[in-house]
């Protein structure tokens, strides 16, 4: 599954996708003038070409040819601007059909996804569609693209500047002009030779034979394989935390009540999600489906935030109440439940953020992790529970009273006392721990019998940690 993400493999492959339209290495750059041919613009990694056509005969109009591999998600040429600020982009990806492209002229405002605008007529022309069953061919003409609220072009210049930008592989097959779109993993600019693209007005064609390469244009910026790094170390660190860190976390305090542990690691899980919050608020504003923070993702991530430190300060309350007064506290069912509610729900609220990313391919390798992990720590915690079990039972029958405590604070102060002065029988790591860290008094035996708890409900299983 990975493998088809690889980013080499995914270059590679979609460069000789191109090539292979076009018939060309990719040598798309700075192209010298060549008077039989339209200006022409084909990207480094040649996954897009354009082709301008500034009619002579119009004081409005612009023709032009736009062409991408099948295989990627999206691709867009920006007028008038070097960087994306103020750009009309003309961003087209695969239609419903997956047959033709769907335009959306779009204008960014930032280093952000540009936003549609309706402002922008754009007629498809003849030549329009899939061809060959391996490039997509947008043929059209504009005819208010010289110039739009936030910038424009200028037909006499002769270094023009032009933004160019792909999206990852993929198939988007939308007719939406506001489809979601993923960030481009290659982009750049050109200056192009307006005066050389100004002819009787026609659409421009793009040549594909062995020698096809740029014309009357120079390439400016270029960069490739370049992802949304933040959305995925965001991605990665919260799957860290919900899915490794904190379940794991519980199983510390449960295997071995071993609570100060238990505290470090909750505390690494909530700098970690502290971060992973920022990374995500600073992605946000990246997209239009996000930057007005109301997707379920979202929203359930704030509020699991604020639940996480919460949960954080009621273990911290609890523990510090417990070692002064050597009793249970009423904060502690609050922070068993909490957690309990917390680590599923976040673990949700992952395959949701993959889905608001467009990355479903995503959901099996979470459903993987999930589902080796929170059995495996089940089946921990309940091999533990029968051994101890079996071990109470053959103490009993030799007439001593012994056990483990799942819920350490619930001891009453007889029972601390009973069980710190119990020798530690072969084994048993707690009463270890206890004499390492004096104040960690809730790692002590529980002694006591059943019914000693009766008040405080039966013990949970293990499974229902998970
Ligand atoms: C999902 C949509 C998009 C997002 C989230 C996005 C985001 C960004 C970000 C964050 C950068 C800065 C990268 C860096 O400096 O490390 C950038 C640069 C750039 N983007 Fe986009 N972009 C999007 C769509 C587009 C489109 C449609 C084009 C069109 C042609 C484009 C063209 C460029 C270019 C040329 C640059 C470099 C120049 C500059 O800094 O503005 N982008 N983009
Ligand atoms: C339990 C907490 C969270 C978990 C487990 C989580 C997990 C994820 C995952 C796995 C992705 C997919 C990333 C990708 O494939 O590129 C994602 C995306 C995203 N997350 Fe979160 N996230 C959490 C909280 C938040 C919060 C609090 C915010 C912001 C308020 C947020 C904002 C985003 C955004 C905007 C994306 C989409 C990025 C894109 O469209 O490419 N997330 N998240
Ligand atoms: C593609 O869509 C355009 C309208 O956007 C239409 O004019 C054209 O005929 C379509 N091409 C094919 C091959 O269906």
């Amino acid at each position: 599954m990975l493998v088809f993400h690889d980013a080499n493999y995914m270059k590679t492959n979609r460069i000789a996708a191109f090539c292979f339209v076009l018939g060309v290495e990719a040598q798309g750059i700075n192209g010298t003038a060549n008077d039989t041919l339209p200006s022409l613009f084909i990207s480094p990694t040649a996954d897009i070409a354009f082709a301008l056509n500034v009619p002579s005969d119009s004081a409005t109009d612009l023709y032009f040819s736009l062409m991408i591999p099948k295989s990627v998600t999206w691709g867009a040429i920006g007028l008038g601007s070097a960087t994306m600020a103020g750009s009309l982009m003309l961003v087209v990806y695969s239609s419903d059909s997956s047959q033709n492209l769907t335009i959306s002229p779009r204008i960014a405002y930032g280093h952000s996804e540009p936003v549609y605008t309706s402002d922008i007529n754009v007629e498809a022309l003849d030549g329009t569609g899939l061809k060959d069953g391996v490039r997509y061919v947008f043929n059209g003409r504009c005819t208010n693209c010289r110039s739009w609220n936030s910038g424009h072009v200028d037909v006499t210049s002769k270094s023009q500047s032009f933004l160019y930008a792909t999206g990852p592989d993929g198939d988007i097959d939308s007719d939406d002009v506001r489809a979601p779109l993923k960030m481009h993993l290659n982009y750049g600019n050109f200056q192009l030779d307006m005066t050389h693209a100004t002819s009787p007005g026609a659409v421009p064609v793009i040549p594909i034979n062995n020698s096809t390469a740029s014309v009357a244009t120079t390439q400016g910026l270029s960069v490739s394989d370049k992802r949304d790094t933040a959305a995925m170390i965001h991605a990665i660190i919260m799957v860290f935390c919900f899915v490794g860190l904190f379940p794991f976390g519980v199983l510390i305090l449960r295997l071995g009540n071993w609570v100060r542990w238990h505290a470090v690691n909750q505390g690494l899980a909530l700098i970690g999600v502290i971060v992973g919050f920022g990374l995500g608020v600073h992605v946000s504003s990246f997209y239009n489906r996000s930057k007005s923070f109301s997707d379920p993702h979202q929203v359930i991530g704030i509020l699991l935030f604020i639940f996480v430190i919460c949960q954080f300060v009621l273990g911290f309350l609890h523990h510090r109440m417990f070692k002064k007064t050597q009793e249970r506290t009423k904060l502690a069912p609050a922070h068993v439940w909490l957690g309990r509610i917390i680590i599923p729900v976040g673990v949700m609220n992952a395959f949701l953020g993959f889905r608001l990313a467009q990355s479903p391919q995503y959901y099996w390798i979470l459903a993987g992790l999930v589902i080796f992990i929170f059995p495996v720590i089940a089946l921990i915690l309940l091999t533990k529970k029968l051994i101890c079990k079996r071990w109470d039972r053959s103490k009993a029958a030799a007439g001593e009273q012994g056990g483990f405590d799942l819920e350490p604070w619930r001891q009453t102060e007889a029972q601390r006392g009973h069980g710190q002065q119990t020798a530690a029988p072969a084994g048993d790591y707690a009463p270890t721990q206890a004499a390492a860290q004096p104040d960690m008094r809730s790692y002590a035996h529980y002694q006591g019998s059943r019914d000693q708890r009766a008040d405080l409900g039966s013990q949970p299983l293990p499974r229902e940690y998970v």
